[in-house]
């Protein structure tokens, strides 16, 4: 990403000595909704990202200036903002606050080319660049996974969505071309190479973002939470969905609402998913990977219930160009859909899809080729 606009704008707020830290969003191929119930995910960092120029100004406030909103924020280390983007700033201080790490205020200017709202985790991105500045700066001594858990418990506490591990972890831990198969329970993870040969992954942005969003996430995870403490009166080893089979949940058909049992069989299934999919990346199946996207977008809308007609949509006119799998990505509700598509069907998908939904919603949707970039790290 060039970058040379958030300098040039550093330089005329606050002068000419500051550092340069990055982190990137992230695209998430199979694994949807399994993170927070300790099931696996399979996410890559993307190359699109958030940078930030920063120094430390030696007082207790800080001085923030968001390039892509136009605006600044400016409270003290222990004062809530009132903007809603420098939430996620505040909350990172806090939470190393927490651990009683020593940090100052500092000034800033940060800016990205993710798109927001797309499902891309801007969210995220924003977090683990604050958490690798605030530690490159202050040398706080913080691991990777201290990067990722502190974006986690900032998203959790200062934003309010009880969000899982995967999208905070897949910006900080993201390598150029590597995929992320990461076990959300032991937070153990495997890099898996990906160069699908003749294959294309291209997004589509539907360009909406239902309000539901985050209510319903943290309903679904409550759901999933109810499941949970049925199961384990029975089977108390139970701690999480991830320790449930299909078998095992069917038991306690009769004793779960009907909502509840289907959302965890849902993610049961997905978690099933992802290991076979995997096994067939390794193969280089495309073919089966594809399908397996088409039944997680199955389940994320059917059972699960956070897809949308938008996403439905461009879902369906995957399948009628023989795309080889396709599904919604990230929380749901809007964002993008995920395809996985040979080469030379591109151009004849993304002109149907384009028409198609211009015709349907009055507007194109948006379409971004991904590439698998690298994790948080200083630019300089
Ligand atoms: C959001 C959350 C993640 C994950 C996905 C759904 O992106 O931030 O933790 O739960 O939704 O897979």
């Amino acid at each position: 990403m060039d970058y040379t606009h958030i300098c040039r704008k550093f330089e005329e707020l606050f002068g000419k000595e500051y550092s340069l830290y990055a982190s990137p969003g992230r695209v998430n191929l199979i694994g949807e909704h399994t993170d927070y119930n300790g099931g696996f995910v399979f996410p890559g960092a993307i190359d699109k990202m958030i940078v930030t120029a920063i120094r430390p100004n030696g007082t207790r406030t800080v001085n923030a200036w968001s390039y892509d909103m136009n605006e600044a924020a400016r409270f003290a280390l222990d004062e809530k903002p009132t903007q809603g983007w420098a939430l996620y700033i505040y909350g990172v201080i806090v939470e190393i606050l927490k651990r009683e790490l020593k940090i100052e205020g500092f000034d800033c200017v940060f800016g990205g080319d993710i798109p927001i709202g797309s499902g891309l985790s801007t969210s995220a991105a924003l977090e683990s660049t604050f958490v690798c500045a605030l530690n490159g700066m202050f040398d706080l001594g913080l691991s990777k996974l201290d990067f990722a858990q502190i974006g986690q418990a900032a998203e959790h506490n200062a934003v309010g969505v009880r969000c899982g591990i995967m999208d905070q972890f897949a910006s900080v831990f993201g390598e150029e071309g590597k995929l992320i198969r990461l076990d959300c329970r032991s937070l153990e993870y495997e890099l898996f190479p990906f160069h699908p040969k003749n294959c294309r992954v291209v997004l589509l942005d539907t360009q909406v973002k239902h309000n539901l969003a985050a209510s319903e996430y943290n309903i679904r995870r409550a759901e999933c939470e109810e499941g949970v403490a049925t199961i384990s009166k029975v089977y108390p080893e139970v701690k999480l969905l991830r320790d449930v089979t299909p078998e095992m949940l069917t038991e306690f058909k009769n004793q779960l609402p009907e909502s509840t049992f289907r959302r965890c069989m849902y993610v049961i299934k997905e978690d099933i998913r992802v290991m076979e999919a995997c096994a067939a990346l390794q193969k280089d199946d495309y073919k089966r990977f594809g399908e397996l996207m088409y039944c997680s977008h199955e389940g994320l809308s059917k059972e699960y219930n956070v897809s949308c007609e938008e996403s439905d949509f461009l879902v369906d006119v995957a399948v009628r160009n023989g795309v080889l799998g396709a599904r919604m990505m990230g929380g749901g509700f809007g964002g993008c859909t995920i395809n996985l598509l040979e080469a030379d069907k591109y151009d004849a998908f993304i002109a149907d899809a384009t028409a198609a939904y211009s015709k349907a919603y009055g507007k194109a949707p948006k379409i971004y080729d991904v590439c698998i970039g690298q994790g948080s790290h200083k630019i300089k």
